[in-house]
């Protein structure tokens, strides 16, 4: 009995030992695609003029098909009570306003600056009560490899282990998450875009929340980050990542392999002996290669 729990031992510290992201930051400072909405939140006055402002960008951008109280249209849902966390993260990521109404929103450069998106996004807020507003990321202590178990576990069954994205059904895409931003990340979990699900806080708690967006944020590749090229500090950990599921995966078979063959050894007594000896042999002299070979 000690040997498979040694064994599945052995497995788990090797899978956690590779499993843990480095924690040395490859680029060693947060790239400026870490631009954070909250922190313009914060210093944007909130006060007539910005909400005013947001209120003229909407009726320029938005009203068309959202609406002039953003109530919703035939063309667009209703956006009151949804929150400025949700108008942030659609206008941020630049998904609004959207150029053909019933394609899925694909992600391009915003048409506006990070005030500009703050703006709107709170003067929608203001129209109704209700929904988030848009959050202040901290990653104050902060665990990048608890963020990556968070990460296998709820966000790389649609966007990958790499953070790539993939294709889900229905001919809609779980998006890369090269390049998001904190809020963005945090806004997406909480808010739950599109088809993608909400997770409240009994699913992904606060500090796992930040665990995530410290991993996001650092440690996937940012192709697209401002320094160009690729970041190899945001691939290493992730093929760390491979490397310690093939340990953890490796030692599982171990164990099966163990388990089948003490199950194959008590069988045998029954005198099933193993394949004949010459059997080995067979198919390599059989095969018409050889044949056409020696003709
Ligand atoms: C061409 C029409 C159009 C324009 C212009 C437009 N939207 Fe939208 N918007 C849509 C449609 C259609 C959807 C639903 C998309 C979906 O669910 O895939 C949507 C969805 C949204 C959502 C998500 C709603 C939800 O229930 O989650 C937000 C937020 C939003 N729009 C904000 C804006 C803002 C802010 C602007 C202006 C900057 C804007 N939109 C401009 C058509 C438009
Ligand atoms: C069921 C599949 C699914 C799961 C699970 C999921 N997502 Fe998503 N995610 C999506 C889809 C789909 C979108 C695009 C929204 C849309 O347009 O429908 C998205 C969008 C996002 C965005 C916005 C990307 C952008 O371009 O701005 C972020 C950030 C994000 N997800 C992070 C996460 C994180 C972090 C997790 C895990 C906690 C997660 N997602 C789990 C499907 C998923």
């Amino acid at each position: 009995m000690a040997a498979p729990a040694g064994v599945v031992l052995l497995a788990l510290a090797l899978a956690a030992v590779f499993y843990a992201p480095r924690q040395v930051r490859a680029d060693g400072a947060p790239t400026a695609s870490l631009r954070s909405a909250a922190l313009v939140d914060a210093t944007l006055p909130n006060n007539a003029a910005a909400l005013a402002e947001g209120r003229t960008l909407f009726d320029e951008n938005c009203s068309s098909c959202h609406g002039t109280q953003a109530q919703g249209s035939a063309l667009a849902p209703n956006l009151r009570g949804l929150g400025s966390a949700t108008v942030d993260l659609w206008v941020s990521s630049g998904w609004m306003p959207l150029a053909n109404p019933g394609v899925q929103p694909a992600r391009k450069p915003s048409h506006f600056t990070p005030s500009q998106t703050v703006a709107i996004a709170r003067y929608v807020g203001s129209l109704a009560p209700g929904g988030l507003a848009i959050p202040t990321v901290d990653l104050k202590g902060s665990n990048p490899a608890e963020g990556f178990s968070v990460f296998a576990l709820n966000c790389a069954p649609c966007h990958t282990i790499t953070g790539a994205g993939d294709a889900l059904s229905g001919g809609i895409a779980a998006p890369p998450l090269h390049g998001v931003t904190g809020t963005q990340i945090e806004e997406a979990i909480r808010t739950g875009p599109g088809n993608m699900p909400r997770f409240s806080t009994f699913t992904v708690s606060k500090a796992q929340l930040a665990d995530v967006v410290d991993y996001v944020t650092h440690y996937i590749e940012h192709p697209d980050s401002p320094g160009g090229g690729l970041t190899l500090g945001g691939v290493g950990p992730v093929a760390e990542g491979f490397v310690g599921l093939f340990a953890g995966v490796g030692g599982c078979v171990l164990i099966a392999l163990w388990i089948g063959d003490r199950d194959e050894r008590d069988g045998d007594e029954g005198g099933s002996g193993p394949s004949h000896p010459g059997h080995d042999d067979g198919p390599g002299t059989e095969s018409p290669e050889r044949e056409v070979a020696h003709a």
